[in-house]
């Protein structure tokens, strides 16, 4: 079966709405001869505005980087996915190892959140990843089939259809350390194998797994020749349009 490469820049807490609208604007017509990839990029929640305007009539998909799991309330400094849903993005970014090291969030939150982003319409790239002393202990698998039954748990096959899952390993991300890609590979099988477990295998082969972690334009087309390499979540190398084209075209044309 042959999955569409996805390619998704997390800007991470990058970028004003200024510098968004300015990215979009240089990207756009690199953009319109991206075939056969779907192209993203996740900005700050107050750069969403902005960026949804101007990526308006692109092939150029804008998603937010997290959301909360409650409708409404007293949840100071949250955001819902009605409230993404009216911006007018398509998907949002759940469970970056940024938020699990650093704002606490968990299988339980993830899952929490994958539900409440589904139920409004959004499409969710759901981030797992094992960090190095994991990784050295030989905990890798045992911590990604954790995190995948945790974040997936209750969802149906239909809901896997809006899923994109994306391997990052945490060792990988913004060190310059990019896994092999046979190793990336070799990971990104296991995941699959889980997803079939939990789903069976027509989800499995259909589901679209990223990698992420370092890839840049110089790596993106050997990792993404894999056969279960999807495609990537990008950090760096997707904050300037030049280098984020260069690696998407790399990755599609090899
Ligand atoms: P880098 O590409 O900067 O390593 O970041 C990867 C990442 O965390 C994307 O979500």
């Amino acid at each position: 079966m042959s999955r569409k490469v996805i390619i998704v820049g997390n800007w991470k807490m990058n970028k004003t709405a200024a510098e968004a609208k300015a990215f979009i604007a240089e990207f756009k017509p690199m953009a319109e001869s991206m075939n056969n990839v779907q192209v993203g990029i996740a900005p700050t929640f107050t750069s969403l505005a902005a960026a949804v305007e101007a990526a308006k009539g692109t092939n150029i998909m804008v998603g937010a980087q997290n959301v909360h799991w409650a409708e409404s309330g007293a949840f100071t400094g949250e955001i819902s996915a009605a409230m993404l849903k009216e911006v007018g993005v398509q998907f949002v970014i759940v469970g970056h190892s940024e938020r699990r090291q650093y704002f606490g969030e968990t299988d339980e939150t993830v899952n929490k959140r994958t539900k409440a982003a589904l139920a409004a319409g959004l499409d969710v790239i759901v981030c797992i990843g094992e960090s190095l002393e994991e990784r050295e202990g030989n905990k890798t698998e045992c911590v990604l089939k954790t995190q995948l039954n945790g974040g997936l748990a209750g969802l149906s096959a239909v809901d896997m259809d809006k899923i994109v899952i994306a391997y990052e390993p945490v060792w990988a991300i913004g060190t310059g350390k990019t896994a092999t890609p046979e190793m990336a590979d070799d990971t990104q099988a296991f995941c699959r194998k889980v997803v079939a477990e939990m789903f069976g295998g027509e989800v499995a082969e259909k589901v679209r797994i990223q990698y992420g972690g370092s890839m840049k334009g110089d790596n993106a087309a050997e990792l993404v020749a894999k056969p279960n390499i999807d495609g990537g979540l990008i950090g760096g190398a997707s904050l300037k349009a030049a280098s984020f084209a260069e690696l998407v075209n790399n990755a599609i044309n090899g």
